[in-house]
């Protein structure tokens, strides 16, 4: 039985896999989150006291960090500013949070020997036209195009050299784009499922071509566990469920889903620099861990994802205006 520090567990990705451990293992956990606008507190309720606990403190802070490592057998770094809007109107955060955060903890990983496991994006590929058979693979070369992504390659390449030149125990995982339970309305899946619920119409940036490869969050979670207990330091997964569909398909989903007509939407300014696709090529993860996504029926977990938000209004509605007056701001 281990103890883990699991960074940003109360976000999305982070509050499903902090779950995730504490329903499939022994370990205790302890999250450190800055609890920021994209942090739920609800997200963590009703976890077991003797196994589990919250710090709200920054990633960046050398001595918050450098107490809580040396508690700890491993780190697990989920924490991220991760919203690539966010990084078109304000990239500091992402500055801040996602590279000097990420060398904070891996300098207090290094001084206490703990192991470390990297959280990251297919995004820091770039991306692909939409005829083009390829896919990322862990050769594929890092062109990021976004504040976001681009903080997130930097991010990786601190880890990368923080194996190579100082030795530290660390893995990473590139994964595609996530969707569930608890995931912030600024993000898509949920943003259009809580504007029917909120009686607005969807928004569809530009004509909706682009493609997304869509995995589940538990899927993600079962993934970066068993990196955990089985990857190789050093080395780099990528973590996919072959979900590519594009966003007018998965929009006019979950509008039929939801009993309304498939057109019922509107078209709003596109974003800056819009990747066009993702597609994760994970052959080699599946092999080498013998990890598997269960959550391959895209439509049963999208229905079963507009049950969750439909029955957890108290969850989401507290940050729904707010989040659709900044989107309001810019024409989206
Ligand atoms: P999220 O925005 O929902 O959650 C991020 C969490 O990090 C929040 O709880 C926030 O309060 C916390 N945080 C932010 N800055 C912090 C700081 N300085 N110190 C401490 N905590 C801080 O993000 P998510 O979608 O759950 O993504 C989690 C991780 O997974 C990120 O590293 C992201 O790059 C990666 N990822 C996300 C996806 C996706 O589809 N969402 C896909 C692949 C990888
Ligand atoms: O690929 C992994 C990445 O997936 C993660 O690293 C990021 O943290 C995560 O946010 C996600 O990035 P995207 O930019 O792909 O996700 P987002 O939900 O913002 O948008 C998905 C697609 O939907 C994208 O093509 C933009 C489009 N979109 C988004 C919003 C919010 C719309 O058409 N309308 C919208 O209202």
């Amino acid at each position: 039985m281990s103890h883990l520090l699991i960074t940003g567990g109360a976000g999305f990705i982070g509050s499903n896999f902090v779950r995730h451990v504490l329903r499939e293992t022994g370990h205790t956990v302890t999250v450190l989150d800055r609890m920021t606008y994209a942090a739920n507190e609800a997200s963590l309720a009703g976890l077991d006291p003797a196994r589990f606990g919250l710090v709200v403190g920054d990633i960046a802070d050398a001595v918050v960090v450098d107490d809580l490592v040396g508690a700890a057998d491993a780190v697990v770094h989920f924490a991220a500013e991760s919203h690539n809007d966010n990084s078109l109107s304000d990239p500091w955060p992402f500055v801040h949070t996602n590279l000097i955060g990420t060398y904070t903890l891996l300098e207090a990983v290094r001084r206490h020997r703990t192991r470390f496991h990297h959280v990251s994006t297919d995004e820091v590929f770039g991306d692909l036209q939409l005829e083009d058979p390829q896919r990322f693979t862990e050769e594929t070369p890092y062109n990021p195009s976004s504040p976001y992504s681009s903080t997130k390659a930097g991010s990786d390449l601190l880890v990368r050299a923080w194996v190579r030149s100082f030795g530290v125990e660390a893995t990473l995982s590139n994964c595609s784009n996530n969707y569930g339970p608890y995931q912030h309305v600024e993000k898509f899946i949920p943003r259009q499922i809580t504007n029917v619920l909120w009686g607005v119409r969807p928004k569809l940036y530009g004509e909706g071509r682009n493609v997304r490869d869509w995995i589940h969050a538990e899927d993600h979670s079962a993934a970066v566990l068993r990196i955990l207990e089985a990857g190789a330091p050093g080395r780099t997964y990528l973590v996919g469920a072959d979900g590519e569909l594009d966003n007018l398909t998965v929009l006019r989903t979950i509008l039929r889903l939801m009993g309304r007509d498939e057109d019922d939407f509107d078209h709003v300014r596109d974003r800056a620099g819009h990747d066009l696709r993702y597609a994760i090529d994970g052959t080699r993860t599946r092999a080498e861990l013998g990890w598997e996504p269960r959550y391959t029926d895209f439509e049963a977990g999208l229905r079963a994802t507009v049950d969750w938000y439909a029955g957890h209004r108290e969850w989401w509605e507290p940050v729904k205006a707010a989040t659709e007056a900044k989107y309001a701001e810019v024409g989206q």
